[in-house]
C-alpha cells in the first residue's frame, strides 16, 4: 500500500473510530449483488463525522461516492478506488411530522418513511410503494412512476402519460457541500427532472415533503393497490437493480420496446432479460457488472437497429 493510502486510513480513522471498513465487497450492498471490493467504506454517525470525512477526500483527491439503497447502481467487478460513503446510521434516518409535512432523513428507507406517513396520516407518498431505495437515493434520481392509477384505468394528461415523482413533494432539501459546509435548498431553487435533480454536487442530509392529511385506512388501499400492480408487472423475486434504461419519452417504455424486439429470456453470462419486464435484467446469482454490460450493449443495439431510438442507462456504473 503506498503511502498516500496509509495517511488516509490514519485520517478517516481518526474522525470516525467505528464506521471504516476496507475493502467492502459492492455485491453485499446492491440489490443487482454484483460489484468488487469499496476500498474504503465509511458509516458516518453524525455530520461532524461526515463533513471530515468529505474535507478528508477533497483535501486528498480521493473520489467519493455516497450509496443509499444500493438499488440503483451496477458495480464494476474491479470495485472502486475511494471513499464509499453510506448514510445507514441511526442519526441520518429520522422522521418527524409537524401538521402536513414530514421532515425525513436522507438514510431512511422509503419503505420505512410510507410506513412512517401512514401513521401519521399522512398522504400523497402511495406511488413510491415497492421502490426499494434510501429517501436520499429517491430524491437524488427523482424517483417515480410513469403512469398513475386510478381504478385500474391509465390517467392520461394532454396526451401523454402521466408521471408523478417524489421531486412533486419537496418543500426544500438540505446539503453538504464538498466542501464540508450545511445549506438548505428552497423548492424554487431545485430542479427535478426526468429520473434527475440537481443535487449531484451535494449530499444530501434530509428534506421536508408537504404531504395531505389522510385517513390512514385510504392510505393503505393505495399502498395495496400500487404493490399488487408492480407485482404485477414486475418480477420483483430476482437480484436486479430495477429498470436499466429509462424511458425514451413520456409516451414510451423502453420495456415495450425492448420485449418487441424479442429479448425477454435473453441471456449473457449470469445476467438475463426479465420474462415479465424487459426492462429488468437479472442476476442468475453468478453474474458479473461485464455480463450486464454485455447484455445492455446488445439492447441498445437491436431497439436503435429497429426503432432508431438510443436508450440511455438509468441504472448508475460504479465508478
Ligand atoms: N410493456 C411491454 N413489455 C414489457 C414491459 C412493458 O409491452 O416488457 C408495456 C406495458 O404493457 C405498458 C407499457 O409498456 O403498456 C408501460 O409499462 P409499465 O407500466 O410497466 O411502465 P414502464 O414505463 O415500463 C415505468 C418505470 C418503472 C415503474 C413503472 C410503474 C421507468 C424507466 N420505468 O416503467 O420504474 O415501476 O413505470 O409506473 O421510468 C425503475 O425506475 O427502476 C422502474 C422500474
Amino acid at each position: 500500500m503506498n503511502e498516500k493510502r496509509k495517511d488516509l486510513i490514519y485520517s478517516i480513522g481518526e474522525f470516525i473510530p467505528n464506521g471504516v471498513k476496507f475493502n467492502e465487497p459492492l455485491a453485499e450492498h446492491t440489490t443487482f449483488r454484483i460489484g468488487g471490493p469499496a476500498e474504503f467504506w465509511v458509516e458516518p454517525g453524525n455530520l461532524k463525522e461526515l463533513a471530515s470525512v468529505i474535507r478528508v477526500a477533497k483535501k486528498k483527491n480521493i473520489p467519493l461516492f455516497i450509496i443509499g439503497a444500493g438499488s440503483n447502481i451496477l458495480g464494476l467487478d474491479a470495485g472502486i478506488k475511494g471513499i464509499v460513503i453510506s448514510l445507514n446510521r441511526g442519526y441520518f434516518k429520522k422522521i418527524e411530522a409537524k401538521k402536513n409535512k414530514i421532515l425525513c432523513g436522507a438514510g431512511a428507507r422509503l419503505t420505512f418513511l410510507l410506513g412512517r406517513a401512514r401513521s401519521f396520516n399522512l398522504g400523497g407518498l402511495e406511488f413510491l410503494s415497492g421502490i426499494p431505495g434510501t429517501f436520499g437515493g429517491a430524491l437524488a434520481m427523482n424517483a417515480g412512476i410513469a403512469t398513475v392509477i386510478k381504478n385500474e384505468k391509465l390517467k392520461i394528461k394532454n396526451g401523454k402519460t402521466k408521471t408523478k415523482s417524489i421531486g412533486d413533494l419537496v418543500e426544500d432539501i438540505t446539503v453538504m457541500d464538498y466542501n464540508g459546509n450545511i445549506k438548505l435548498i428552497n423548492k424554487k431553487n431545485l430542479d427535478f427532472g426526468y429520473r434527475t435533480s440537481n443535487l449531484s454536487g451535494y449530499v444530501i442530509l434530509n428534506a421536508t415533503l408537504k404531504l395531505k392529511k389522510r385517513n390512514r385506512e385510504k392510505i393503505k388501499e393505495d399502498i395495496d393497490k400500487y404493490l399488487s400492480r408492480r407485482r404485477m408487472t414486475q418480477d420483483l423475486s430476482c437480484s436486479s437493480a430495477g429498470c436499466i434504461f429509462k424511458n425514451p419519452s413520456l409516451n414510451e417504455s423502453a420495456g415495450r420496446l425492448i420485449d418487441l424486439c424479442g429479448l425477454k429470456g435473453k441471456s449473457i453470462g449470469g445476467a438475463f432479460v426479465s420474462l415479465k419486464h424487459a426492462n429488468f435484467i437479472f442476476n442468475n446469482g453468478n453474474a458479473k457488472a461485464g455480463d450486464v454490460l454485455r447484455l445492455m450493449s446488445l439492447i441498445r443495439r437491436k431497439v436503435k437497429n429497429k426503432f432508431n431510438v438510443e436508450l440511455e442507462p438509468e441504472i448508475k456504473i460504479w465508478p
